[in-house]
């Protein structure tokens, strides 16, 4: 009965937004008979993959009111920026490019619509309608999905909208969406975090965790794979605690072993998991399920236990360590990527031996490494054992020397041998190039005479670069 109201709700809000984009579509048309052309959009994200996917979502809205998306280097007239505020450094990127967007007097201007983590912060918000009198809409995370209606206010009313909501709402189901890939695609299971581990803003500007309905999901994802979408990856800040708020146990697990079942999906891959919640009915999924790739992204912030205690992480060094130890016996070849911190309040050299000492024992395939960055609002801005910035980069410097040349050495061991890529299309970087991943999420860069996107294909490795591998096709039926 709870979940019928659930679905009616989701119907309601979902269906007022459809008649906003009918009549932002009326405006547009005008400016097709009027002008002869298509309006434009442009959207910049900023962040996680959970933007990326929201990105795609925005465009989706833009693309159902009747705009095109402007060819890179036009101004459009919609520029949408999606946020992150994750670190201090993305947020002055954001306010850097938004100053640039200033127009002279005389410019034809482009409405700039501004949404994400960073617009969930009441004092970013104040700063932009003081400072930045040409952003025209401002939203938030949890009301990305009432785009279409903002928009219309703004078009019609002709003033600024401001309209962020400081509580999360049900998750909402039915947004338009244009995705950006069209071998991969990126599907979110849960929103928001209960963590709050202590210098992560995420839980402040995302809210609490809500699931997404199994079904949901298993209805998505087989519409990708009847569109022939090969690759899905679930996103969720914390994927292993899916299903809690709905009162489920295992049900991340459970729902890997029903995606696993869908035809046409060659691949299933999932980000982030958090230490703590690593369950072993997903070490079973992950060691059964052959859809599941055999990577595993799970950051580990500090090899100091007395850090991680800080950070409220609520694991220790040594438990971290034996549970790879147990992902590895349980799934032989697995890779691993993580997330550090250095310069976290009170890391002293002793604490920051521990994380190169949990970097040399794990041996990560890559490692995302970031600078501490205070962020006002967390725990651990009010922590007064601040490290030097000095002391910070220059750590940084050398976690950065000792992981490089880790990963180096393991891409090394791929050169002579023959992997598996699917296949995702030409290379950005080189269009004699394909690119795909291998299963453990080896980038690899290689030649083909074939058109092969799409395809799941054998690459023999000529050659190891730091951060990706070089490759030739090796045409069906030949064996290396
Ligand atoms: N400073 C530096 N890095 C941070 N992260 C999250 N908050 C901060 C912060 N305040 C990093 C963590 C997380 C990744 C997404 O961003 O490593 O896993
Ligand atoms: Fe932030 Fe921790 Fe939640 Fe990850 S698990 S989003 S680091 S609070």
């Amino acid at each position: 009965m709870a979940e019928r109201k659930v679905m009616e709700r989701n119907d309601e809000l979902i269906q007022k937004q459809y008649v906003y984009i009918d009549k932002v579509k009326e405006i547009t048309a005008e400016t097709v008979n009027i002008e002869g052309r298509q309006p434009t959009y442009e959207v910049r994200v900023f962040g996680c993959q959970m933007n990326e996917l929201e990105s795609e979502q925005l465009s989706g809205m833009l693309d159902a009111m009747g705009y095109t998306k402007a060819a890179p280097g036009e101004p459009a007239d919609v520029i949408v920026f999606d946020t992150c505020c994750v670190r201090e450094n993305a947020e002055e990127k954001i306010y850097g490019h938004l100053g640039l967007l200033k127009p002279a007097p005389g410019d034809k201007k482009s409405i700039v619509a501004i949404t994400g983590c960073m617009m969930q912060q009441p004092h970013v918000v104040e700063k932009i309608k003081k400072s930045y009198h040409h952003v025209g809409i401002v939203f938030g995370t949890h009301n990305l999905y009432t785009f279409p209606e903002l928009l219309y206010k703004h078009l019609t009313q002709k003033k600024r909208i401001f309209d962020v909501w400081d509580s999360e709402g049900q998750i909402v189901e039915g947004t338009p969406i244009t995705r950006a890939e069209k071998v991969k695609a990126w599907v979110h299971i849960m929103q928001g975090c209960n963590n709050f581990c202590s210098y992560c803003i995420v839980p402040y500007v995302r809210g609490r965790e809500r699931s997404r309905k199994k079904e949901d999901i298993i209805s998505e994802v087989k519409r990708l794979a009847g569109t022939g979408y090969k690759e899905i990856t679930l996103l969720g800040q914390n994927v292993n605690s899916y299903g809690n708020d709905l009162g489920r146990k295992d049900a991340f697990a459970d729902l890997l072993y029903a995606l696993n079942e869908i035809d046409g999906i060659k691949r299933i891959r999932f980000t982030t998991s958090h230490p703590k919640d690593l369950s072993d009915s997903l070490i079973t999924a992950m060691k059964e399920l052959p859809k599941l790739c055999e990577h595993l992204h799970l950051p580990f912030q500090s090899g100091s236990t007395r850090i991680l205690k800080e950070m409220n992480r609520k694991y220790t060094k040594e438990q971290y360590l034996e549970l790879i130890d147990r992902v590895r016996e349980a799934v032989p070849g697995i890779s691993f990527t993580t997330d550090i911190i250095v310069g976290f309040p009170g890391e002293t050299e002793a604490d920051f031996s521990d994380t190169l000492d949990v970097v040399r024992k794990v041996r990560f395939d890559q490692a995302f490494t970031f600078l501490y960055s205070k962020r006002t609002g967390t725990k651990a801005a009010e922590f007064e054992n601040q490290v030097p910035e000095d002391v910070k980069k220059e750590r940084f410097q050398r976690l950065i020397e000792v992981q490089n040349s880790i990963g180096a050495e393991i891409n090394k061991t791929y050169e002579g041998k023959t992997v598996e890529v699917l296949v995702e299309g030409k290379s950005r970087n080189n269009d004699a190039m394909y690119t795909g991943r291998t299963r453990n999420y080896k980038l690899v860069n290689f030649t083909s005479s074939e058109d092969v996107t799409g395809k799941l294909v054998q690459v023999k490795i000529v050659k190891a670069w730091p951060f990706w591998l070089e490759g030739m096709v090796v045409p069906e039926g030949e064996t290396s």
